[in-house]
């Protein structure tokens, strides 16, 4: 239950890729009949995911992830001396590249979110300057699922002729995205986060938005990202994107979202002292974040890790030491409750099995380690 960290890659995605990895391995620039072949499975895919998102497919442009696609958006359109928007709950994709600017000479303005963890679409009209260059506001929340007002944040953005960016990397495959219902210039998705390969993923850059590479080479992804396509990942995105797109329409995502449903009103009603952080905001559908007080929460993803039952913390290994999450805290949590917090994170191919089981695991594993290492909210920084 950890798919906002990844997810597998479904058969029918490994067997589209398959010929790419080995009879057909031609590279997509080559003129002769292997590159050509190439080619036209890199246009297929990118047909496909043009489709989930509602572009053109020119707009489409490969890359390895969400990552650099968040990168390409940040540093592919500012400048010294502009100013950018972004806000304080942002993937560190986002986060750390803004930091980067601020150290060339950007202004950046990191705006606060609610107790439920929405940025207020008015606050970033309020801090819009005449050099403000860039916008960028992601669309679903990693840590709590939280669906920002993006919708409203693009039409300030168009208004105000302000380049807006929205990082949907954890929206893609849960939500319907429609670039043009957005009104954003950028948009990222990242293939592993809905059952395509780890090093996948695309940067949606809207018709006239001129954007500096981040690498230089050759004129690949016209001239916007160089480098030899990745053309076995490219079709198992591809196919990744087509099957999304279906499970958004046939009912599948409304069956993950039932599941999420019982499992956090199931685990809250079994467990004293819980709720749900972001819980009275729009959320996609797999992800619920849960607060468990008096207790240490990565001693409990440990516990449940040993029962098998994969779940990801409120805090992040950083420098060595533990922080709590930049997203629980910024949303108003103490250190204490943002450490005593976990995702949990469904895909389409969890069972309701798996969910019984998850709800027989966590309150056993809450009050054991309740009994054992109680941890008085007071007391720790
Ligand atoms: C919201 C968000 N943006 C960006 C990324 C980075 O994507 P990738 O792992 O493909 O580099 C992630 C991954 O966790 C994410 O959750």
């Amino acid at each position: 239950m950890d798919a906002n960290a990844t997810t597998p890659l479904l058969p029918e995605v490994l067997d589209t890729m398959r010929p790419w990895l080995l009879e057909n391995f031609g590279n997509a620039s080559s003129i002769h009949q292997h590159g050509q072949q190439a080619r036209a499975a890199v246009e297929h895919a990118r047909e496909s995911v043009a489709m989930l998102l509602n572009c053109r497919e020119s707009e489409i442009v490969f890359t390895s992830g969400g990552t650099e696609s968040d990168n390409l958006a940040v540093f592919g359109l500012v400048k010294p001396g502009d100013h950018v928007i972004t806000s304080s709950i942002e993937h560190h994709a986002v986060l750390h590249a803004a930091e980067r600017l601020q150290e060339r000479g950007v202004d950046v303005t990191f705006l606060p979110v609610s107790r439920d963890g929405r940025v207020d679409p008015e606050d970033v009209r309020r801090e819009l300057r005449s050099n403000t260059r860039l916008i960028s506001v992601m669309m679903a929340n990693n840590e709590t699922g939280v669906i920002q007002p993006i919708q409203e944040i693009g039409r300030i953005a168009q208004e105000a002729d302000i380049w807006f960016h929205t990082d949907a990397v954890q929206a893609a495959g849960k939500i319907e995205i429609d670039v043009k219902a957005i009104g954003c210039d950028l948009l990222s998705i990242s293939g592993h986060k809905m059952h395509a390969p780890q090093g996948t993923g695309v940067l949606y850059v809207r018709r006239g938005t001129r954007i500096e590479p981040l690498f230089f080479g050759g004129a690949h992804e016209r001239q916007r990202r160089p480098g030899t396509e990745n053309v076995a990942g490219i079709v198992g995105l591809g196919k990744a994107a087509e099957l999304s797109a279906e499970a958004l329409r046939d009912g599948t995502m409304d069956r993950v979202a039932s599941l999420r449903a019982r499992l956090e009103h199931d685990i809250v009603a079994r467990v004293e002292d819980c709720s749900v952080n972001g819980g009275e905001a729009p959320r996609v559908p797999n992800t619920t974040n849960l607060q468990f007080d008096n207790l240490e929460g990565e001693a409990l993803v440990i516990a449940l890790d040993l029962k098998g039952l994969a779940v990801s913390g409120g805090s992040a290994c950083m420098s060595g030491a533990t922080e709590p999450s930049h997203v629980l805290t910024a949303m108003g949590l103490v250190s204490t409750r943002a450490r005593a917090s976990l995702r949990f994170s469904l895909t389409k191919l969890n069972t309701e099995y798996e969910v019984n089981a998850a709800l027989e695991l966590v309150p056993a594993a809450v009050s054991r380690l309740r009994e054992l290492a109680p941890v008085n909210a007071g007391t720790l920084g």
